[in-house]
């Protein structure tokens, strides 16, 4: 792994995506605000990050983020904080309205648009499961799920890249089952799985499955997602984790991001609060020892996104054990 240095010195390592080249710096900054926060906070909070170092960002047509994230990155540009797009790593995700062959490439195109960038980095399908054409609202309501078309779906994604719209294609919230079917139809392989990973949902299986299969897995939530609507405070609150936080004079927060980073896996930590932007880059000139990492590895496992909000009476999911396949 390679490393990147930001203006203050804080030194990201990175990953070089196979498909692409294009490297991904291990650390990026989530855009999801729960509550949304407005778009002058949340362009404001993009400037604040490039300025700490942060140079990958991670948005989603759903999340209403793409147009201040490129807002920010637009003004970083020409406040000369950054000399070119190049420098940056940015993923979008596909929603699930979407998700049907014809509407790939046009919602890529608007996603493109709102970014105001040319390409993207990385493109993600956002949920294994479609809703009716053109539905945006969320949460979905019951009778617009639809069971997602893998093979037309996945066919326009590997024409994004090959129209050159993004360097590289992947999928999000994707069990082994679902991965190993898309492999299946897969022309161009996709390049990561995004997923909830922290230290109590560890990943164990679905991480041996993505290492054996050449597929990055990028962790979401690496914090729980404290005060979102998908997320709580048990990561943040968890004893063992609060235990090595003291003994060390760290947060729980970097033992979480130090700890994620340890397994090998790319990182999303979303923070518009500067000081804790700062703090949750500061992981990469210190270690987690053995015993650390055993106790850690013994906390108890289950799911803090279980994707309650895409199970549907009508639609492919009828249970959440169904969209995880069992890999609960
Ligand atoms: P804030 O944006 O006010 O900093 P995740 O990355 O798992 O999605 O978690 C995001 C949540 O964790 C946000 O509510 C964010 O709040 C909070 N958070 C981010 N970094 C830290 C930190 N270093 N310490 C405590 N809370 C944090």
């Amino acid at each position: 792994m390679d490393s990147c240095v930001g203006p203050n010195s804080f030194t990201i390592p990175e990953y070089a995506l196979p498909s692409s080249g294009k490297r991904m710096p291990l650390l990026g900054l989530g855009t999801a605000a729960s509550p949304p926060v407005g778009s002058e906070a949340t362009k404001m909070a993009i400037l604040q990050a490039i300025k700490l170092g942060y140079r990958h960002f991670d948005t989603a047509a759903k999340y209403g983020s793409e147009e201040p994230l490129g807002a920010g990155i637009a003004e970083a540009l020409s406040l000369g904080l950054i000399q070119s797009r190049d420098e940056l790593f940015i993923t979008t995700k596909l929603w699930c309205g979407d998700a049907h062959g014809e509407l790939v490439v046009p919602a890529l195109k608007r996603s493109l648009q709102n970014l105001k960038l040319e390409y993207l980095d990385l493109f993600l399908i956002h949920w294994p499961m479609s809703a009716k054409p053109g539905t945006y609202e969320f949460p979905i309501k019951e009778e617009n799920f639809l069971p997602m078309d893998f093979n037309s779906v996945w066919a326009a994604m590997e024409d994004c890249q090959r129209l050159g719209l993004t360097k590289a294609i992947g999928v999000s919230n994707f069990s082994c089952k679902k991965l190993r079917d898309i492999v299946a139809i897969a022309k161009i392989p996709p390049a990561v799985n995004q997923v909830e990973m922290n230290p109590l949902w560890q990943q164990k299986k679905l991480r041996e499955f993505c290492q054996a299969n050449g597929i990055f897995l990028t962790a979401y939530s690496p914090l729980g997602a404290n005060g979102t609507r998908w997320g709580s405070n048990r990561v943040l609150e968890c004893e063992v984790l609060k235990e090595i936080a003291e003994a060390k004079g760290k947060t729980v927060a970097q033992i979480s991001l130090r700890w994620a980073y340890d397994q090998g896996v790319g990182v999303i930590v979303k923070s518009f609060n500067g000081e804790r932007m700062k703090q949750n880059l500061e992981i990469f000139d210190w270690s987690l020892n053995e015993d650390e990492l055993n106790k850690i590895s013994e906390i108890p496992q289950s799911r803090g996104v279980t994707g309650v909000d895409y199970i549907s009476r009508y639609g492919p999911f009828k249970t959440v054990e169904e969209i995880w396949d069992g890999e609960m």
